[in-house]
């Protein structure tokens, strides 16, 4: 299943032709602001990319804001953002939900904008407010950002990627945030791209098999962090050496999820598993590292 499966047979192609209306709004619109901000997902800080959105937001100056960075490895987003920082790019990493990082993310607005401030002091533009765009793709967390970083419940959040479909623009204290549609790569860079996506939800489950998805990840955590899966479900050093399929069937028998005639229920299994890691149940595990010696 793990070799042969949807994802590890590159067959992922999420696209809507929305999106490609927001790539345009966004080249409209880029002259407009005077900061782009980029989320990203902390636990798949490249596969979260995306080149030709990124092209485009480059006309102005970038801030990388790695997302969900508590349901990340931390010592992982540390290098991520070194990585970043290397490359001379601004970074930080953030928790949209909670408010504490939100002070941090200004100082470092400001820093980023700290000519065109002074610039704009200089012509006697001190309550000029800073216009930002909030660009990331589907479910990174950018209504969660605007929410937070405005302090009340202005953009509304979903629970379904893609739901925020119009431009809009949000006044908070001294900003104007240009809150963008979520884009997904039009054409996704590898089959370990579109897997990483669609394990972490940003990409339709209901376009996806499930099952698959889930052997796909099991695959994978089980050459990172076989220990983890040991712990949480069980499973003995043997079933550790299992195939993806067989290790989700081990799982669901753990679980109790059996259908009749002594058969595991492996569709029960693939959502539990699936809602568990992203829900971070298994810890915080960042599917991805930076990089060495590439330039961003
Ligand atoms: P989007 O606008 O980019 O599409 O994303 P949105 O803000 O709608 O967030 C998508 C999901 O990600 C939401 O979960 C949201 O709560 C969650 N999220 C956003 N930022 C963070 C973060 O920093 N940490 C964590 N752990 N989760 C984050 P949901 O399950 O759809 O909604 P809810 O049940 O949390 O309300």
């Amino acid at each position: 299943m793990n070799e042969n499966g949807l994802i590890n047979r590159g067959r992922i192609h999420w696209f809507p032709g929305h999106m490609m209306k927001t790539l345009r709004t966004m080249q409209a619109s880029i002259r407009q602001v005077d900061v782009a901000l980029v989320l990203l997902d902390a636990r798949i800080a490249h596969s979260s990319r995306n080149a030709e959105m990124e092209e485009i937001v480059r006309a102005k100056p970038c801030l990388y804001l790695l997302n969900k960075a508590d349901l990340a490895d931390p010592c992982i987003t540390a290098r991520w953002i070194e990585y970043f920082k290397r490359q001379g790019c601004g970074c930080a990493a953030i928790s949209a939900k909670q408010k504490q990082g939100m002070a941090m993310i200004k100082r470092t607005i400001d820093q980023e904008l700290s000519e065109l401030l002074a610039r704009r002091s200089v012509r006697g533009m001190t309550g000029t407010r800073i216009r930002m765009m909030i660009t990331g793709i589907p479910n990174v967390g950018k209504s969660t950002f605007i929410n937070t970083f405005s302090g009340g419940a202005r953009a509304r959040t979903a629970d379904r990627p893609g739901v925020t479909r119009g431009k809009q623009w949000i006044a908070a204290n001294g900003y104007e945030l240009l809150d963008m549609p979520g884009v997904l790569p039009r054409k996704l860079e590898s089959e370990q791209t579109a897997s990483n996506l669609a394990f972490i939800g940003a990409i339709p489950d209901d376009i996806l098999d499930i099952e698959e998805l889930a052997a796909g990840l099991l695959g994978q955590l089980l050459q990172t962090c076989p220990k983890v899966l040991q712990q949480r479900y069980q499973l003995t050093e043997q079933e550790l050496q299992l195939g993806a399929y067989e290790a989700l069937e081990c799982i669901g028998r753990r679980r109790g999820m059996m259908q009749r005639g002594g058969v595991v229920n492996t569709e029960r299994a693939a959502v539990m598993l699936t809602d568990e890691f992203r829900a971070s149940k298994l810890g915080r595990i960042s599917l991805e590292c930076p990089p060495i010696g590439e330039s961003v």
